[in-house]
């Protein structure tokens, strides 16, 4: 048996002395410090004792020097929270090993060894949800990014990769199902109640793509042939009671993997791909190998509990994780710092499946509003970084909007650059010469450039340079020529205060606004790169003024900023032949005119002159019968208070409520009957996915969304009809938010009958929830309080943490109370989740880090609460990086 002995501690640790009192803040890791691993470990084999409060794992090791590294006589094993049971170098006990802070470090004599581990974890104890968690009685993992070290000692480092044998055993009745990454190889009934089953990855993989399941599951099963005739073997494991909603998983599944084909030639390789929903995960969703692990969210999905963009998100995230299959799997990352090689080229291909799905315009527009929404004000803030960054003391905060989606708007535009086929060019020698690879971003953008034919020397610095570049556009005319000059900025950013201008590639076009047409010499769209600080371009053959509509299809992450006049917004917004680009012109003059209003530079007749030219866009998008109901609904979406903050240097959150709201109002009242006509006409459309149906169901309820701002009484009639009527949750959700605004008598009736209709369906009670966090009543945050004591509410599900709290942070007349009552609870709740769950907890940290652009009476209050929870004893390193950085 093994014996447990008392780990030793290296002597002399300066950082141990304060150990007691204060958990040490480790020094940040940074990339350029990076060194190859001193020892490669090609094959593991793991065993697991499985029970819910004691899992014993032994864990054997090959290990062998890498000859590409210094030699070093130790290996360095991570672990975090672990103790050795026993350490067995080649088969014989050792007591030579000591303890480095979590970690182990094993002597070793020779150039080839194997190492045996035995530790105990409690599963059931583990509410941070990484490494092995119980979650409903059964067990499961996550170890991206650092969660396989709180499960065995392991150079847990994505550039050491491994073939993974797994062998578990455990009771029957709770663990029924036996799942690892791979083939199952063996299993057995012990005939005492446990059985054991064994699974072999062929593929070597990084640790964090490792990943094990157990328990009382059954399996919505299919199959998939891929397009060199092998047959994989497809099943999407749920409990009992929820296989019914699995159908739209398994078919967007299949849907995938034609995709990943036709699009990118990339194959399944394995006889075997399992999907696991969980209901208590950190994130949306992980890709081990050939066992991807899911939040439930985005598993479940049926007409009745689940609204149209439920369905696009379990589509979307289904889609993200086998495209990473290939991005991210075969070929993955040498360290964390290239997080977003295979995080933005995975978002890319999701975001053009999804495109190819439904409306690709439509589609593009929302992806860019995402990304408006949540990665500009990151990159205009304290926690700014480059998409590839320098520096972290978590990697769980790097988990951000930048590496997801500005990454994948940075390989957006080296395919708009290069044209479909040159980008395909790229992608294959990309995979071709690093398949098996543990890579940088680097390796990527070389890849692409010796495929695709490009010169990336200079746009390396969308890699680093953090921040929004701002591109200064104005068109001057004169004789018969039309002058476009442009002029970039990239802001500083924390760390780097001086910029270089990047390539920025702007698809540009020339309308003519007496005929509507593209203007003589336009007939296709020009892809303009703007690669100074400042550059002028000649149209010549213009003897009129032409309108310029630029950076169409929104090529490239920046802010704009035009001198255009209002009435040439009101034709693009009108006229304009690209989508997104139509869109923009209508954001603009809302933009515009909301600015103004916020700060006061609007007199009655200007205020009145502005809301009429907005009230006449609005009314042409209704009465345009080019649009299609989903893209009308796109262009009905005034833009959000966050972007419109974002639009200011500093931001009186109050006002821009204020100001947003009466505009709603405005446009409701002066459209009341046009509003009431579409909900009528969209209100005779039968349920179904198909696009109009879908589109009917998004213009009505944001009819229902205008009328409740103009004429609130007759809304929460036609909302509660809505409810009432409903035969899916599209309409009864958009009725029921609807009615959370308001102050009806109908709006306590729905949430009540809500409640009932739904209870025991926890994904349903997360937007019960939700719909009251995050509604436009004026006293939503007394709501919140509220539901907090709500028996359904716990601080150890994160969907239910998210969907009260992150709702309110994010509801901005609800956080941005003038009090700062909003700021206290989200302070509160950083406070109590930390030490459950640090890595939810520090995504509550950003909201607060805004404070630098908000006016200074509610700026102050937010950076107390900042520095309030910075003084709290035993704060998470997750918790404690993002504090530290918001306030610095
Ligand atoms: N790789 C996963 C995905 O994007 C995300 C996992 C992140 N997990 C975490 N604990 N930070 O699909
Ligand atoms: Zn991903």
């Amino acid at each position: 048996m093994d014996i447990a002995r008392t780990p030793s501690t290296p002597e002399g640790n300066p950082e141990m002395a304060d150990a007691a009192q204060e958990p040490r803040q480790p020094a940040a890791i940074r990339r350029e410090d990076y060194r190859p691993t001193a020892w490669l470990v090609p094959e593991v084999s793991l065993e697991f004792d499985l029970a819910l409060q004691a899992t014993r794992v032994t864990s054997t090791l090959t290990v062998a020097r890498n000859a590409a590294a210094d030699a070093s006589p130790t290996i360095r094993l991570n672990g975090e929270g672990l103790e050795p049971m026993a350490v067995k170098v080649d088969g014989a006990m050792i007591d030579s090993w000591v303890m480095d802070d979590a970690d182990l470090i094993v002597t070793l004599p020779g150039d080839a060894h194997s190492i045996e581990i035995t530790t105990s974890i409690n599963p059931a104890a583990n509410t941070a949800l990484m490494g092995l968690f119980a979650s409903n009685g059964m067990l499961c993992t996550q170890c991206e990014a650092e969660g396989f070290r709180r499960i065995t000692f392991f150079p847990d480092r994505p550039d050491v990769l491994s073939t993974y044998r797994v062998r578990m055993h455990g009771p029957k009745t709770d663990f029924p199902v036996l799942l690892s990454n791979g083939n199952l190889e063996e299993q057995g009934d012990d005939g005492d109640g446990t059985h054991w089953a064994q699974w072999h990855d062929p593929w070597p993989k990084p640790s964090y793509l490792f990943a094990l399941v157990a328990g009382d599951l059954i399996a919505n099963s299919d199959s998939f042939t891929t397009m060199s005739g092998r047959e994989v073997a497809l099943n999407i494991w749920v409990r009992e009671g929820d296989e019914s909603r699995t159908g739209h998983a398994m078919e967007s599944l299949k849907k995938s993997m034609r995709w990943d084909e036709e699009v990118f030639g990339r194959e399944y390789d394995l006889d075997l791909f399992n999907i696991v929903a969980v209901s208590d995960f950190n994130m949306g969703a992980m890709e081990n190998k050939g066992l991807n692990v899911f939040n439930t969210k985005y598993v479940l999905a049926d007409e009745n509990t689940a609204t149209d963009g439920d369905f696009d998100g379990v589509e979307g995230v289904i889609a993200h994780e086998y495209f990473h299959n290939w991005s991210g799997n075969r070929v993955t990352c040498r360290d964390w710092f290239q997080l977003s090689l295979k995080e933005g080229f995975t978002v890319l291909r999701d975001q053009l499946f999804s495109q190819d799905m439904g409306s690709a315009p439509v589609k593009r527009i929302e992806d860019v509003r995402v990304l408006r929404g949540a990665q500009f004000p990151e990159d205009s803030g304290p926690l700014a970084h480059p998409i590839r960054p320098d520096s972290f003391r978590e990697i769980s905060n790097f988990y951000t909007a930048t590496i997801y989606n500005k990454g994948a708007e940075v390989i957006r535009m080296i395919r708009t650059m290069a044209g479909e086929e040159a980008f395909r060019a790229g992608s294959d020698l990309y995979f071709q010469r690093h398949d098996g690879q543990a890579v940088t971003c680097e390796d990527f953008v070389k890849a692409m450039e010796d495929g695709a034919g490009l010169d990336l020397s200079q746009f390396r610095l969308w890699y680093s340079q953090a921040g929004t570049p701002k591109v200064t556009v104005r068109l001057e005319h004169s004789g018969d020529t039309a002058t476009l000059h442009l002029s970039q900025d990239v802001p500083a950013t924390p760390g780097q205060p001086d910029k270089h201008p990047m390539p920025i590639p702007l698809k540009v076009t020339l309308f003519d606004p007496e005929t509507g047409n593209r203007a003589a010499g336009h007939d296709g769209e020009q892809l303009v790169t703007l690669t100074k600080a400042q550059a002028s371009l000649s149209f010549p053959g213009h003897v009129r003024r032409p309108v310029l509509s630029i950076n169409r299809g929104f090529s490239a992450p920046i802010v704009i900023e035009r001198d255009i006049a209002q009435e040439e917004l009101v034709f693009l917004a009108a006229h304009d032949d690209d989508p997104f680009a139509r869109y923009e012109a209508l954001q603009d003059l809302v933009v515009r005119h909301l600015k103004d209003a916020a700060d006061d530079r609007l007199d009655d007749g200007a205020r009145k002159h502005g809301r009429a030219a907005i009230i006449e866009a609005i009314r042409s998008v209704m009465a345009d019968d080019t649009l299609d109901d989903l893209m009308r609904g796109e262009l009905f979406i005034l833009p959000s208070e966050t972007y419109l903050a974002e639009a200011m240097p500093v931001a009186d959150p109050g006002r821009i409520h204020a100001e947003r709201q009466a505009l709603r109002a405005a446009i409701g009242a002066f459209l009341e009957d046009d509003f009431v006509a579409l909900h009528t006409r969209a209100s005779d459309v039968p349920y179904s996915l198909e696009a109009a149906a879908r589109g009917a169901r998004k213009v009505k309820t944001q009819a229902l969304v205008y009328l409740a701002a103009g004429n609130p009484e007759r809304a929460a009639g036609m909302a509660a009809a809505q409810y009432d009527a409903a035969d899916n949750m599209t309409d009864r959700q958009g009725a029921l938010m609807v009615l959370c605004g308001l102050s009806a008598v109908e709006r306590t009736n729905k949430l009540i009958d809500f409640y009932n209709r739904y209870q025991g369906n926890p994904l349903v009670i997360d937007k019960w929830f939700a719909l009251q966090a995050s509604s436009m009543h004026p006293s939503a945050l007394e709501h919140v309080k509220a539901l907090a004591d709500h028996p359904d509410f716990t601080m150890k599900n994160p969907n239910r943490v998210r969907s009260l709290y992150m709702a309110m942070a994010y509801n901005p007349h609800a956080f941005h109370a003038e009090d700062g009552e909003g700021y206290r609870m989200i302070g509160d709740v950083i406070l109590a989740l930390d030490p459950i769950n640090p890595q939810t907890a520090s995504r509550f940290v950003p909201p607060l880090g805004r404070w630098r652009r908000i006016e200074a009476g509610r700026s102050q209050l937010m950076r107390e609460q900042l520095e309030r929870i910075g003084k709290a004893p035993g704060l998470s390193r997750d918790t404690h990086e993002q504090v530290s950085r918001s306030l610095g």
